[in-house]
């Protein structure tokens, strides 16, 4: 019986795979398609850079950095103006912290600050 029931298996093995092996080549395209690789590059930077001071999920932390899913500044600046502002980092004011240059993380080049910009606005509604 289990000598018959083993061979079963193994005979019936091979066929399970390549059905299986054709939905998991399929699973992941399909999972891929729409998602932006940028956002997706940019979203363990952000993590890194940004997320101590804007959440992890970019809703902001009170009284350290704003909400970016719902800022109008964000909304209404183009990709370059927000990496500028992000190399710039922002002034202390009587409502909030200084924001540091790059987050604080000087090795974040042009190209991966893009990434993060592209992750941000992936979260948004808008
Ligand atoms: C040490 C805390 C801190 C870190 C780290 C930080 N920020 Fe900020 N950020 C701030 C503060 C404070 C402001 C100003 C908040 C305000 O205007 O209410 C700000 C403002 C911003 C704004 C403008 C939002 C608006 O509505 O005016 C953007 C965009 C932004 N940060 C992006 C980033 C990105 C991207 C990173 C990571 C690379 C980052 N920040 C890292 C504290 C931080």
């Amino acid at each position: 019986m289990l000598r018959g029931s083993g061979r079963t298996a193994r005979i019936a093995l091979p066929h399970l795979s390549s059905a299986c092996l054709a939905v998991l080549a399929a699973l992941p395209l399909s999972a891929c398609e729409g998602a932006d690789p940028a956002a997706a590059r940019g979203g363990g930077d952000f993590a890194r850079a940004c997320a101590a001071c804007h959440g992890t999920d970019a809703r902001g932390l009170q009284g350290l950095g704003a909400n970016l899913r719902t800022s109008e500044f964000v909304a209404d600046s183009t990709d370059e103006d927000l990496i500028d502002l992000i190399k710039a980092g922002k002034d202390a004011t009587d409502t909030h912290p200084a924001m540091p240059a790059k987050g604080g993380v000087p090795s974040l080049t042009d190209e991966r600050l893009a990434d993060i910009v592209a992750y941000i606005r992936s979260l948004r509604d808008d």
